[in-house]
């Protein structure tokens, strides 16, 4: 059993592989947070410790016991305007306008298997070995219940949690806040990291110590966004790659979304994390409930690297429905930054052509094949084939682009409207924006209201009427702006506070309907590139287009930053033409090839345009990256270097989980001269087997290889050399050279 429950000293104890997390019904009935980190057996109530401090109120049943406050007490849900004056978790307000939540301890259920939610995607039960507490608190006004979901995942080394808040009277309850978790850490000092950027340079790490006061998260984009992932770590000072405790949050959630980490005045943090509550409230008719998304707690006492690896394998192994998961992807070939709006059957055909040449298997369509779509001012939301570009429809160009023997992928962006369409002319009102007020308008678009049944069934229409009429076997799924000017036409004044949020279940609803009538076509996420990167649509979408910027340089940072949460085999990666269209650098196609393995790897540009041994390098390219696939999808991911711009190089490995074979990457991001030799500590090996470089590639190298030194008699090292004293990369020389080893255990 991973959940135990001391019935004489009221405790809850969850336990995983390698991490315990504990909590336990004090004499009020608060539902009182202990522990959780490294696996410890043992009640830990000891850690719970009276204290008295001014201007910290006591309940009122206990009001001469001066040490006993809500506001110094740990947590598993916190309440509001209760005494606690920590972060909340639940503001609710009733019919009779009374604020907040003092929730107490109902009852508890012990089960085995996941819970699921409804209408949110979350984690599965796929290993058979998930249990599920789901502890039931109740705050006697308002006659909310609160029933706290814990998925205990003993092999996936990770805790789901989320809340159903039920309203159990017969007048209406007003939530104005509904968090999925609330993590408190009365011990230690923690720095917060977190994944900020923006349109081009998404998921940049940031770390500083946690500092008195609240520091947020947020976006309130009804996306995840650019600018702030949801995906954050606490960790300890001293943690680093390999070693520190670390806490990660993931919420499964693609919209607005926020956590909020508090230091109090007595040095304890508190983390809530789920739906953004700006702009949000919830009417709870009498008997109905509301489910938050949930998220995934994960801890390592070692270090990030290993934080990222448990939610690698959980992601792909748990949280993603498609069989495409954990199955090798086609390279594909995309044509947008070829040609942009700018093409014809036939430039299309002669982009696939010399792709199959080169070893590509599927083409994909990128925006601009539909409506009166010539630029990025009209035809979204005319999902009909624009037969001024393509007047013999696309059932001719799938059929020769499947004759060739490559598959073929389509771009949609379906949550989008153009003014300057059919589809805008016919339904107005279909559309998000406030009444009397023009909406803001970015890349000359709306966005669709996804909170009415009417919109997400038309778009299902649309989009299942695609899919069985044409050959598509990939669809790219993109969504080029933040929402704005919320108000649904559908919705009454009291439920405006629904919108956000029901646009993410009708986003959820569509994405669900489809991917479970189209099993067996691969659907890849994207928003102007990775604006929403998240577990949520990671849930649909095994992968998702990183980042809009293709320059393999910036791509450094923008992978690093992706990896510390999401599965290597979710970034979608392309190599694509230079100089680059976003930065204007050149960089060695070799280079960027190695760059775009660190993904799901693929092209974004005409190859008819390179010359004939650039061609080569792609057919080279293409058969050496399907010699690596499963090494790079299922693989244990090492950041060896960080990227940032201390550094010169940049390096990361994969290692093969029976750790028999390992490929090694490194980029010269930086060009140095008369520097040493770089000595690179590997990871992950068997310490006691030896093992040997099979092949060294280096690219982009001024130095002929034949004139470059190598270490290594035999090329034979141990893996306790590889790790402890490393392995010293080939001396390269040039503008961003970068070199991949495979080494592979003796026998
Ligand atoms: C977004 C995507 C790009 C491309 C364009 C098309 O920016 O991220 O890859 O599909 O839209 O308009």
């Amino acid at each position: 059993m991973s959940i135990h429950y001391d019935a004489e000293r009221k405790t809850f104890t969850l336990a995983t592989c390698n991490t315990t997390y504990q909590m336990m019904v004090n004499e009020l009935g608060h539902l009182i947070h202990l522990y959780y980190g490294r696996r410890a057996e043992g009640t830990m109530d000891y850690l719970c410790v009276p204290r008295d401090c001014g201007f910290s109120p006591n309940p009122y049943e206990l009001r001469s016991v001066r040490s006993w406050s809500l506001d110094l007490l740990p947590q598993e849900y916190s309440g509001s305007n209760a005494g606690d004056y920590r972060l909340s978790s639940v503001q609710a307000v009733t019919d009779s306008g009374v604020w907040g939540a003092d929730l107490r301890y109902l009852r508890h259920e012990i089960r085995s298997g996941k819970y699921a939610i409804s209408g949110m995607p979350s984690a599965l039960d796929r290993g058979g070995d998930a249990e599920t507490l789901s502890v039931t608190l109740r705050d006697a006004v308002s006659g909310l219940e609160v029933e706290l979901l814990y998925g205990v995942f003993k092999q996936g080394d990770v805790i789901t949690r989320a809340a159903r808040l039920t309203n159990t009277t017969d007048k209406p309850i007003r939530l104005e806040k509904a968090a999925s978790v609330c993590l408190d850490l009365p011990y230690g000092s923690w720095d917060l990291i977190h994944f900020t950027g923006r349109h081009t340079m998404e998921r940049e790490l940031n770390r500083a110590p946690v500092m008195n006061g609240i520091q947020t998260v947020s976006s309130l984009r009804a996306t995840s966004s650019h600018q702030h992932n949801p995906f954050v770590i606490l960790c300890d000072h001293a943690a680093g790659e390999d070693r520190g405790d670390c806490y990660g949050v993931m919420p499964v959630y693609s919209g607005s979304h926020r956590t909020d980490v508090e230091l109090d005045q007595s040095g304890s943090v508190r983390l809530v994390s789920g739906i953004q509550h700006e702009q949000f409230s919830w009417k709870l008719e009498p008997g109905a409930s509301f489910d938050t998304p949930e998220v995934l707690l994960a801890f390592t006492h070692q270090g990030l690297t290993k934080l990222s690896q448990v939610y690698h394998r959980f992601l792909r192994g748990n949280l993603c429905r498609s069989k495409f998961s954990n199955l090798s992807r086609p390279v594909l070939i995309n044509n947008w930054e070829a040609t942009y709006f700018d093409f014809t059957e036939e430039l299309i055909l002669d982009i696939a052509r010399q792709a199959k040449a080169l070893g590509v298997e599927m083409l994909v369509l990128d925006d601009g094949w539909f409506g009166t779509r010539n630029d990025d001012n009209s035809g979204l939301g005319d999902w009909f084939v624009n037969r001024s570009k393509l007047p013999n429809g696309l059932e001719p160009l799938i059929a020769e682009i499947n004759r060739m023997g490559l598959k073929f992928g389509l771009w949609v962006e379906p949550e989008m409207v153009n003014e300057d369409s059919e589809l805008y002319r016919a339904h107005p009102e279909w559309v998000i924006r406030v009444p009397g007020r023009g909406p803001a308008i970015s890349r000359n678009q709306m966005v669709l209201d996804l909170s009415r049944e009417d919109v997400v069934d038309h778009l299902y229409e649309v989009l299942s009427g695609l899919l069985t009429q044409y050959h598509i076997e990939y669809i790219k799924w993109d969504m080029n702006r933040s929402v704005s000017d919320v108000y649904s036409s559908a919705l009454p004044p009291d439920r405006q506070g629904e919108v956000y949020h029901r646009y993410v279940l009708g986003l959820y609803q569509l994405l669900d309907r489809l991917t479970t009538a189209f099993p067996d076509v691969l659907f890849e996420g994207c928003s102007g590139g990775g604006g929403r990167f998240d577990a949520g649509m990671l849930a649909y979408s095994p992968q998702i287009w990183t980042s809009d910027d293709t320059d393999a340089i910036e791509r450094l940072t923008i992978q690093y930053g992706t990896s510390f949460g999401y599965p290597i085999s979710s970034m979608g990666a392309h190599v694509s033409a230079c100089p680059n269209h976003q930065t204007g650098r050149t960089v060695p196609i070799g280079t960027r090839a190695v760059v775009a393995m660190a993904g799901t790897f693929g092209y974004e540009m005409d190859l008819n345009r390179l010359t004939d041994a650039e061609k080569e390098q792609v057919r080279e390219q293409i058969v050496r990256f399907h010699a690596y696939a499963d090494l790079i999808r299922e693989g244990d991911y090492f950041r060896l270097t960080p990227v940032d711009s201390t550094q010169t190089y940049a390096a990361w490995q994969f290692v093969s989980q029976d750790c028999r074979e390992t490929l090694v990457s490194a980029v010269e991001s930086r060009p140095r001269l008369n520097l040493g030799p770089i000595c690179v500590r590997l990871k992950g090996l068997d310490p006691d087997a030896l093992y040997r470089v099979e092949r060294q590639d280096i690219f982009g190298c001024r130095i002929p290889p034949e004139r470059i030194p190598m270490g290594g008699a035999d090329n034979v090292y141990s893996g306790a050399s590889l790790m402890y004293a490393g392995y010293v990369l080939p001396l390269l020389s040039g503008e961003y050279p970068s070199v991949q080893i495979l080494l592979q255990k003796v026998p």
